[in-house]
């Protein structure tokens, strides 16, 4: 009995010992004295085997007690000194010390490249409007002369949102923003000279060159004297603004249902200048879009003369302009959102 109140007085000294401490170096100091190897809890608990028999038990459970009390005391008297010590660091705040800079942030290169080619086309004289992603199939196939059942449709591998079995008009995400030259042209009458900057999606796998969401830029004027001559200088004009004044292009034949003459535009390759290297896949040229005169059908459509209007239309996409410019050579990057890929730009 006797060794057990020796033992609660210890205790209760040593706690008020505690409360009294307000430095890290004496709370130490007490640690060491009072839980530490050689301190007092220890030396009780030593002791209590030269007990008699019959005292031990509630002498060792006494001290166990106590010990577990102090080192719970031990634990918020530490906690308290370090929350004091951190409110009173201002005391210590270096106000020399250069500040940490903000990161700004940016608009990301997809956005970046839209602007650069918006305005070149802008100083061009054409106007830039939008339209819907999710769209009718009447407007990304039929009214492009893409009939039901054409085998062109195989062209773009769409996204179906409501593939409907009965009459009702199908809805898709577009494919192509060339479902915008209908729309625009059903709703307004010539002159027109209009871009087209959007989203467009495909149901594809992809790879370093095929993503399934793409930024596309369109492009249509018409009028009554428009000739491919115009559609040659506008698209030339692009090109050398947007990859270097020496650039040549070069016209080929391509099959766009829409368009009749229909070509592809490469231009020659701005790293090697048609020498031969891995952007232009050692063929000196790099083909960068689609395009052509409007055709008969999708005038017809839209209740234009053919007789007695003229127009031409393009296509590029966003992505594969700005991966030629800037060298990207995987397209997933721009859209996987990794800082250290977009801050570069
Ligand atoms: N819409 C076509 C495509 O996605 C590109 C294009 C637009 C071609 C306009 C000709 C005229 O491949």
């Amino acid at each position: 009995m006797e060794a057990t109140n020796e033992t609660e007085k210890i205790i209760s000294e040593q706690l008020s010992s505690l409360n009294k401490i307000d430095t890290t170096e004496s709370l130490e100091e007490w640690r060491v004295n009072t839980l530490g190897r050689q301190g007092v809890i220890t030396s009780i608990l030593k002791s209590i085997s030269s007990l008699p028999v019959e005292e031990r038990k509630a002498a060792g459970s006494a001290a166990n007690q106590g010990k577990t009390r102090l080192q719970d005391a031990f634990g918020i008297k530490q906690k308290q000194l370090l929350a004091n010590a951190s409110s009173n660091s201002s005391d210590s705040i270096d106000v020399s010390l250069p500040g940490r800079p903000a990161t700004r942030g940016k608009l990301h290169i997809v956005t970046q490249t839209i602007r650069e080619i918006s305005s070149v086309f802008v100083s061009l004289g054409f106007q830039i409007q939008e339209g819907p992603e999710v769209e009718w199939g009447k407007y990304n196939f039929d009214m492009l002369n893409i009939p039901q059942d054409h085998p062109a449709r195989d062209m773009w591998d769409t996204l179906w949102v409501e593939k409907n079995h009965d009459d009702s008009e199908p809805l898709l995400l577009r494919t192509h923003t060339s479902p915008m030259q209908a729309r625009i042209m059903e709703s307004s009458t010539p002159p027109i000279r209009v871009i087209i900057p959007g989203k467009c999606y495909r149901y594809e796998a992809t790879d370093a060159t095929h993503e399934w969401q793409l930024t596309q830029i369109e492009g249509l004027a018409v009028d009554s004297d428009i000739s491919f001559a115009d559609l040659k200088g506008t698209l030339y004009e692009f090109a050398k603004r947007i990859f270097g004044q020496d650039r040549q292009v070069r016209f080929r034949c391509d099959y766009f249902p829409f368009v009749e003459p229909g070509v592809d535009m490469s231009i020659d390759c701005f790293k090697c200048s048609g020498k031969g290297c891995s952007i232009c896949s050692h063929t000196g040229w790099i083909e960068i879009l689609g395009a052509g005169m409007v055709h008969p059908n999708v005038f017809k459509g839209v209740n234009y003369d053919p007789e007695k209007y003229k127009g031409f239309a393009f296509g590029m996409g966003v992505e594969r302009i700005a991966m030629l410019k800037y060298e990207i050579d995987d397209i997933r990057n721009f859209y996987t959102n990794d800082l250290r890929f977009l801050s570069q730009f």
